[in-house]
């Protein structure tokens, strides 16, 4: 059996494995020291949290939509958008906005939403497999609930719920995405997922919804903490 290397910051990176047959415990013991390939993937999405943000359509419907090009800096979230999507569209001209982190348990309510655009026509973009859906609350079976700062509602069964405000959107320097930075306005938290007493979202229950290769993923568990974590624990 090969041994884990003692260097605990490279310990994450080792179920890194070419061979798909090995479980996690195999892969857990995998030789970190191997040479890496050059490959040429089609997409980098290594891995960050899903979200479902809802928008204000012209008409004043409303649209949802999952993403997880998403980032948080401070207060501001720094949202990736395609140019073509309804949620782009909206966003240029209607800046509110709601960012819905679901859990691992919802995954498949995402993926109900996955194939759908908002925009109609479908944009030639999306030919390959989206159809147009007005109601995408109803087509994932998830419950709109009334926000209290911004006009989308929240999705009722996410844990956490941003209500903000699109301040600056931007094209990227390829002309396909949109880059929006989104200032949050409030927080709303499940309670279950908040330390009784405090303002602080536990870690040890609160499990994002992570998209990993367009692959869906909960997290293992807690490996350790960073000095700055004032959680009370
Ligand atoms: C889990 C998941 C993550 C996604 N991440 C992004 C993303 O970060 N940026 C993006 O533009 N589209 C992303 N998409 C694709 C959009 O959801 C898709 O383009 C959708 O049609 C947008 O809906 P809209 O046109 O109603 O805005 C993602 C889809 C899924 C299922």
């Amino acid at each position: 059996m090969n041994t884990v290397t003692p260097d605990t910051t490279f310990t994450t990176f080792t179920t890194f494995t070419a061979d798909t047959t090995d479980t996690a415990d195999t892969a857990d013991t995998a030789d970190t020291t191997a040479e890496h390939v050059a490959i040429t993937p089609s997409i980098l999405y290594f891995g960050t949290p899903v979200v479902l943000l809802s928008t204000e359509n012209e008409d004043g419907s409303f649209n949802l939509a999952p993403m997880s090009s998403a980032w948080a800096l401070d207060r501001t979230v720094v949202l990736g958008l395609g140019v073509d999507g309804q949620t782009a569209h909206n966003l240029r001209t209607r800046p509110e906005l709601v960012i819905n982190l679901p859990g691992p348990g919802q995954w498949q309510a995402v993926e109900r939403l996955a194939p759908l655009t908002g925009r109609s026509p479908v944009p030639p973009a999306k030919q390959d497999g989206f159809r147009f859906e007005r109601d995408k609350f109803g087509a994932a079976g998830l419950r709109p609930e009334a926000s209290e700062l911004v006009r989308p509602p929240r999705v009722a069964e996410c844990p956490l719920q941003l209500e903000a405000r699109a301040a600056a959107v931007r094209p990227d320097s390829t002309g396909e995405f949109l880059v929006v930075e989104a200032q949050v306005l409030g927080v709303h938290a499940d309670p279950r997922i908040v330390v009784p007493g405090t303002q602080h979202v536990d870690p040890g229950v609160w499990s994002p919804l992570i998209y990993n290769f367009r692959h869906y993923h909960g997290l293992g568990p807690e490996l350790g903490h960073s000095f700055r974590s004032r959680t009370p624990r």
